[in-house]
Protein backbone atom coordinates (compact mmCIF):
# COMPACT_ATOMS: atom_id res chain seq x y z
CA UNK A 1 0.00 0.00 0.00
CA UNK A 2 2.77 2.38 0.99
CA UNK A 3 5.00 1.66 -2.08
CA UNK A 4 1.74 2.42 -4.21
CA UNK A 5 1.09 5.57 -2.24
CA UNK A 6 4.88 6.75 -2.53
CA UNK A 7 4.86 6.26 -6.14
CA UNK A 8 1.71 8.23 -6.80
CA UNK A 9 3.18 11.09 -4.48
CA UNK A 10 6.45 11.06 -6.13
CA UNK A 11 4.66 10.98 -9.73
CA UNK A 12 2.92 13.65 -8.64
CA UNK A 13 5.42 16.06 -7.20
CA UNK A 14 3.00 16.33 -3.82
CA UNK A 15 5.10 14.66 -1.12
CA UNK A 16 8.74 12.54 -1.17
CA UNK A 17 7.33 9.57 1.11
CA UNK A 18 10.43 7.30 2.95
CA UNK A 19 9.13 4.19 4.53
CA UNK A 20 10.67 3.73 7.56
CA UNK A 21 10.01 -0.07 8.32
CA UNK A 22 9.95 -1.34 12.40
CA UNK A 23 11.76 -4.73 11.94
CA UNK A 24 15.24 -3.41 13.44
CA UNK A 25 13.71 -1.84 16.64
CA UNK A 26 13.89 -3.98 19.77
CA UNK A 27 11.88 -4.22 22.85
CA UNK A 28 11.82 -0.97 24.98
CA UNK A 29 14.22 -0.75 28.32
CA UNK A 30 14.69 2.24 30.24
CA UNK A 31 18.38 1.32 31.23
CA UNK A 32 19.53 1.35 27.12
CA UNK A 33 17.62 4.49 26.46
CA UNK A 34 19.30 8.08 26.46
CA UNK A 35 22.42 8.48 24.81
CA UNK A 36 23.58 4.73 24.66
CA UNK A 37 20.11 4.37 23.22
CA UNK A 38 20.22 1.19 20.09
CA UNK A 39 20.76 2.80 16.69
CA UNK A 40 17.62 1.77 14.96
CA UNK A 41 16.06 3.59 17.40
CA UNK A 42 18.31 6.76 16.97
CA UNK A 43 17.37 5.99 13.57
CA UNK A 44 13.82 6.01 13.82
CA UNK A 45 13.74 9.35 16.26
CA UNK A 46 16.09 10.93 13.45
CA UNK A 47 13.72 9.79 10.85
CA UNK A 48 10.42 11.60 12.42
CA UNK A 49 12.70 14.45 13.59
CA UNK A 50 13.60 14.89 9.70
CA UNK A 51 10.23 14.38 8.59
CA UNK A 52 7.69 17.26 8.00
CA UNK A 53 4.70 14.70 8.75
CA UNK A 54 4.21 11.19 9.65
CA UNK A 55 2.07 8.41 7.58
CA UNK A 56 1.94 5.79 10.18
CA UNK A 57 0.58 2.81 8.87
CA UNK A 58 -0.18 -0.60 10.47
CA UNK A 59 -2.41 -3.98 10.95
CA UNK A 60 -4.79 -4.43 14.06
CA UNK A 61 -3.54 -7.31 16.34
CA UNK A 62 -5.99 -8.62 18.29
CA UNK A 63 -8.58 -5.83 18.67
CA UNK A 64 -6.11 -3.04 19.05
CA UNK A 65 -2.73 -1.39 18.29
CA UNK A 66 0.36 -4.14 17.55
CA UNK A 67 2.98 -4.67 20.18
CA UNK A 68 5.59 -3.74 17.20
CA UNK A 69 4.35 0.08 16.32
CA UNK A 70 3.45 0.24 20.32
CA UNK A 71 7.35 -0.68 21.17
CA UNK A 72 8.35 2.16 17.97
CA UNK A 73 6.50 4.57 19.82
CA UNK A 74 6.99 4.09 22.95
CA UNK A 75 11.17 4.52 22.17
CA UNK A 76 9.86 7.99 19.99
CA UNK A 77 8.16 9.39 22.95
CA UNK A 78 11.29 9.85 25.25
CA UNK A 79 12.53 11.69 26.44
CA UNK A 80 9.10 12.22 27.47
CA UNK A 81 6.99 15.15 25.94
CA UNK A 82 10.40 16.34 24.58
CA UNK A 83 10.52 14.07 22.14
CA UNK A 84 11.17 13.64 18.18
CA UNK A 85 6.98 13.25 18.24
CA UNK A 86 5.95 16.56 20.10
CA UNK A 87 3.77 19.09 17.53
CA UNK A 88 4.80 16.46 14.67
CA UNK A 89 1.85 16.22 12.27
CA UNK A 90 0.80 12.80 11.99
CA UNK A 91 -1.71 10.12 9.67
CA UNK A 92 -2.77 7.24 11.24
CA UNK A 93 -3.54 4.48 8.38
CA UNK A 94 -4.89 0.80 9.14
CA UNK A 95 -5.21 -2.21 6.72
CA UNK A 96 -6.93 -5.57 7.71
CA UNK A 97 -8.09 -8.65 5.73
CA UNK A 98 -11.29 -8.24 7.46
CA UNK A 99 -14.53 -5.82 7.16
CA UNK A 100 -13.35 -3.63 9.53
CA UNK A 101 -10.13 -2.45 7.82
CA UNK A 102 -7.82 -2.27 11.74
CA UNK A 103 -9.89 0.40 13.05
CA UNK A 104 -10.12 -0.60 16.00
CA UNK A 105 -6.46 0.28 16.21
CA UNK A 106 -7.06 3.49 15.44
CA UNK A 107 -7.88 4.75 18.72
CA UNK A 108 -5.54 3.33 20.75
CA UNK A 109 -2.68 4.29 17.86
CA UNK A 110 -4.12 7.90 18.19
CA UNK A 111 -3.90 7.95 22.28
CA UNK A 112 -0.39 6.95 22.33
CA UNK A 113 0.41 9.72 19.77
CA UNK A 114 -1.74 12.58 21.74
CA UNK A 115 0.21 11.32 25.13
CA UNK A 116 3.38 12.10 23.08
CA UNK A 117 1.84 16.01 21.97
CA UNK A 118 1.54 14.52 18.74
CA UNK A 119 -0.30 16.93 16.19
CA UNK A 120 -2.43 13.84 15.07
CA UNK A 121 -4.38 15.84 12.15
CA UNK A 122 -7.84 15.25 11.96
CA UNK A 123 -9.39 13.68 8.83
CA UNK A 124 -11.60 11.27 7.71
CA UNK A 125 -9.78 8.07 9.07
CA UNK A 126 -7.89 6.12 6.32
CA UNK A 127 -9.50 2.47 6.97
CA UNK A 128 -8.89 0.18 4.45
CA UNK A 129 -11.20 -3.40 4.45
CA UNK A 130 -10.37 -6.68 2.57
CA UNK A 131 -6.88 -4.95 1.83
CA UNK A 132 -5.26 -8.00 0.04
CA UNK A 133 -8.09 -8.04 -2.87
CA UNK A 134 -7.13 -4.75 -3.78
CA UNK A 135 -3.32 -5.91 -5.08
CA UNK A 136 -3.07 -6.35 -9.01
CA UNK A 137 -0.01 -8.25 -9.47
CA UNK A 138 1.65 -7.53 -6.25
CA UNK A 139 0.81 -3.78 -6.44
CA UNK A 140 -1.53 -2.33 -4.34
CA UNK A 141 -4.14 -0.39 -7.19
CA UNK A 142 -7.27 0.42 -5.22
CA UNK A 143 -8.40 3.80 -6.77
CA UNK A 144 -10.79 4.69 -4.23
CA UNK A 145 -8.46 4.02 -1.29
CA UNK A 146 -5.38 5.81 -2.69
CA UNK A 147 -7.63 9.04 -3.69
CA UNK A 148 -8.99 9.11 0.13
CA UNK A 149 -5.74 8.70 1.45
CA UNK A 150 -3.80 11.56 -0.90
CA UNK A 151 -6.94 13.73 0.03
CA UNK A 152 -5.65 13.12 4.01
CA UNK A 153 -2.46 14.29 2.81
CA UNK A 154 -3.51 17.40 1.62
CA UNK A 155 -4.98 18.01 4.40
CA UNK A 156 -1.61 16.65 6.79
CA UNK A 157 0.42 19.32 4.46
CA UNK A 158 -2.28 22.53 4.86
CA UNK A 159 -1.64 21.99 8.76
CA UNK A 160 2.38 21.47 7.98
CA UNK A 161 1.82 25.04 6.42
C1 LIG B 1 -1.43 -11.82 16.25
C2 LIG B 1 -2.38 -11.33 15.18
C3 LIG B 1 -3.57 -10.77 15.56
C4 LIG B 1 -4.44 -10.29 14.58
N1 LIG B 1 -5.59 -9.68 14.97
C5 LIG B 1 -6.36 -9.10 14.05
C6 LIG B 1 -7.52 -8.34 14.44
O1 LIG B 1 -7.85 -8.19 15.60
N2 LIG B 1 -8.24 -7.74 13.47
C7 LIG B 1 -7.91 -7.85 12.14
O2 LIG B 1 -8.60 -7.25 11.34
N3 LIG B 1 -6.84 -8.56 11.74
C8 LIG B 1 -6.08 -9.19 12.66
N4 LIG B 1 -4.97 -9.90 12.27
C9 LIG B 1 -4.67 -10.03 10.82
C10 LIG B 1 -3.83 -8.86 10.36
O3 LIG B 1 -4.67 -7.79 10.02
C11 LIG B 1 -2.99 -9.30 9.16
O4 LIG B 1 -2.09 -10.21 9.63
C12 LIG B 1 -2.29 -8.10 8.57
O5 LIG B 1 -3.14 -7.38 7.77
C13 LIG B 1 -1.14 -8.51 7.71
O6 LIG B 1 -0.08 -7.74 8.12
P1 LIG B 1 1.14 -8.41 8.89
O7 LIG B 1 1.76 -9.34 7.90
O8 LIG B 1 2.01 -7.25 9.21
O9 LIG B 1 0.59 -9.10 10.08
C14 LIG B 1 -4.10 -10.41 13.22
C15 LIG B 1 -2.89 -11.00 12.86
C16 LIG B 1 -2.03 -11.45 13.82
C17 LIG B 1 -0.72 -12.06 13.38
Amino acid sequence: VLESLKARLAEGGKAELDLFPLHDIPLYNSDNDGDASPNAVKALRQAIEDAKGLLICSPEYNHGISGVLKNALDWASRPAFNSSLKGKAALIMTASPAATGGVRAQYQTREALVSCLCNVVLTPEIVIPTVFDKFTDGVFTDEATLKFTEDAIDTMIAAIK
